[in-house]
């Protein structure tokens, strides 16, 4: 049997589990909280108030911190490049309408409003040039990306634990940084975003749990592929206008290092959570390319943390179009 075949075999194995699994990391839309439980009301005559008031708390926030939050909202208003990613990975079907399509677009229900109620806070916030966001956000949908997991639902699901741990870090330090600035109402809403990115990071972790239970050694090679070539950032291809692919992104990656957001370190410290998670130096039984794979990642957090030791992020602040100079 091809090794496509073989995929296809267990994810539709574990498909029947897959409602007992949105029930379990996914929250019913009738009980979720939305954008405007964070948000002033417009009805109401003291929509104006709030909104002064909102303004007023943004100038307390310093020019890279509405940077990395612009990135970031950007990064989840990309939603349309990873939902068609995903229902297009082996064993996602939406056609039939199967488990994991359902999961597929549950998910997706529930990241949506991570995008949509950044966006009104950054708009109503003052301190951004939203055409400037908004045109970066059209051509980041435009651009795609390239996560380098093929159609391959092992490595698309090492993919979004590592990603949604990575946003769970980012949203959750943004949320640490607005709340000692005495920004409560951004802390609050950038903490249960932090909130969602943790049950997926959960979700994702369990699908690949249980393929290791069944398919150990190509669970293993996947892990290690990945690994090997570096998770790709969702928005890697982030430009300005006027700008060429992927122009933005260093930049933005070394604004979230320098008001430490999101830095290298975090990113081994991820690929630790994860081999513990998933008990990587542990796992016996397997043929010989997946221990030399299994070795390979065991070995691979202290490498890295010597290498990011040595990365230097510069002093100053980077010119965005999406924000004003200080
Ligand atoms: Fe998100
Ligand atoms: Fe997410």
């Amino acid at each position: 049997m091809s090794l496509k075949n073989i995929r296809l075999e267990v994810m539709q194995h574990l498909e029947k589990d897959v409602q007992s699994l949105i029930e379990k990391y996914l929250i019913p839309v009738e009980k979720i909280w939305q954008p405007t439980d964070f948000l002033p009301d417009s009805k109401k005559d003291t929509f104006f108030e709030e909104v002064k008031e909102i303004r007023e708390l943004s100038k307390e926030l310093p020019y890279d911190f509405w940077v990395v939050l612009v990135g970031d909202m950007i990064t989840e208003e990309a939603l349309p490049t990873y939902e068609s990613w995903l229902m297009d990975v082996e064993g996602v079907d939406q056609v039939e309408k199967n488990g994991w399509s359902t999961w597929v677009r549950h998910w997706t229900g529930e990241e949506n409003r991570h995008g949509d109620v950044l966006n009104k806070y950054l708009y109503l916030s003052g301190r951004v040039n939203m055409r400037e966001v908004e045109k970066t956000t059209q051509y980041l949908i435009n651009d795609g990306f390239d996560i380098g997991t093929d159609r391959d639902p092992y490595k698309n699901f090492v993919y979004t634990s590592f990603q949604e741990l990575a946003t769970y870090i980012s949203h959750n330090r943004v949320a640490k940084i607005a709340r000692q600035k005495g920004n409560k109402q951004l802390a609050k809403m950038c903490k249960i975003i932090s909130g969602d990115e943790m049950r997926h990071h959960h979700a994702y972790s369990e699908f690949v749990e249980r393929i290791f239970a069944v398919d150990p050694n190509q669970m293993m090679m996947a892990f290690h592929d990945m690994m090997k070539r570096k998770i790709a950032m969702p928005a890697h291809f982030l430009r300005e206008s006027g700008e060429s692919l992927g122009a933005a992104f260093e930049e933005f990656s070394n604004t979230a290092q320098r008001i430490g957001v999101y830095t290298s370190t975090d990113y081994v410290d991820i690929l630790q959570k994860l081999l513990d998670r998933w008990d990587i130096g542990n796992m016996t039984g397997l043929n010989e390319e997946a221990e030399k794979a299994r070795d390979y990642l065991m070995k691979l957090p202290p490498r890295m943390y010597r290498l990011s030791e040595r990365i230097k992020i510069p002093e100053n602040s980077f010119q965005f179009k999406w924000v004003d100079p200080a």
